[in-house]
């Protein structure tokens, strides 16, 4: 464990950094059972086995980008605990914009895109624990990577790609949690919710007017999204005028001319 010194706030009480560890999400839950306070922030410098979502791997060489994890008890109600992944894309744009003048996309629900390359994914994963369920919100920006397996080229990035800079993980840690603090108070608000999504269209082209290809577990839905529910499912219309709600699935975008 390293002692950083990053600036803290009352919901952010304290920011535990590792060396090494399995997984940062692993590790906040494990201290989300044990009793951790709302705010824990578990920071690793690399992850041996860095998890994405759909069981997916998510690759975490050392210092190669900032992978972290937070604890939080949301006191709102359960439906709209979806809000806080969308949440945390908003933060990350905002810090990405503030701190390295890079301007990306959010891919709904979460996917925060440079030229339409995957520089972020978050990962948000509920928990049993002694003070009721907590949510652990894992985040993974890829900042200096110069290049990709062959499997991720196309679909990957980093900071350091899209800018030519070399951003301090410290740095962004800070310019994001800021932001995530801000929007987290906005979200236990009443009216909150709707701000938020708000907050997520402003920085998404997916939210409204965008041919999607939207993979589920057992259907395949292609349409035009049709803006955000208020629990941030998202609505596609599809060819026939029938407008789908989807909750859980990979969004792809499609180009008009492509045929599927
Ligand atoms: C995705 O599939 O897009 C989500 C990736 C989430 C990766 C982050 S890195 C920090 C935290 N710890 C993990 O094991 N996963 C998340």
């Amino acid at each position: 464990m390293l002692p950083w010194g990053f600036g803290m706030s009352d919901l952010i009480p304290q920011i535990l950094v590792f060396d090494s560890l399995p997984s940062t999400n692993l590790e906040a839950a494990r201290r989300a059972i044990e009793g951790a306070v709302e705010g824990l922030c578990i920071v690793a410098r690399e992850q041996t086995a860095g998890r994405g979502r759909l069981q997916r791997q998510w690759l975490s060489p050392k210092d190669a980008g900032l992978y972290f994890s937070l604890v939080l008890r949301p006191p709102f109600e359960q439906n709209s605990w979806p809000l806080l992944t969308l949440m945390a894309g908003v933060a990350v744009a905002d810090a990405l914009r503030e701190s390295c003048a890079l301007e990306t996309d959010i891919k709904w629900p979460n996917d925060v895109l440079a030229n339409e390359k995957k520089v972020c994914g978050i990962l948000a994963e509920t928990v049993e624990t002694s003070l009721g369920r907590a949510v652990v919100l894992g985040i993974g920006i890829n900042l200096t990577q110069q290049s990709f397996p062959e499997e991720l080229k196309l679909e990957a990035t980093s900071v350091e790609i899209e800018t030519g800079h070399r951003p301090e993980v410290g740095v962004i840690l800070d310019a994001l949690l800021i932001p995530f603090v801000r929007h987290y108070e906005i979200l236990k608000q009443p009216g909150g919710p709707e701000k938020i999504i708000r907050e997520w269209s402003a920085r998404s082209t997916y939210g409204d007017g965008k041919l999607v290809r939207v993979d589920e577990s057992n259907a395949i839905i292609v349409g035009t999204t049709r803006g955000l529910e208020r629990d941030g499912a998202l609505r596609v219309e599809t060819d026939t005028g029938e407008i789908k709600v989807v909750r859980a699935g990979d969004v792809t975008s499609v180009r008009p001319d492509r045929k599927l």
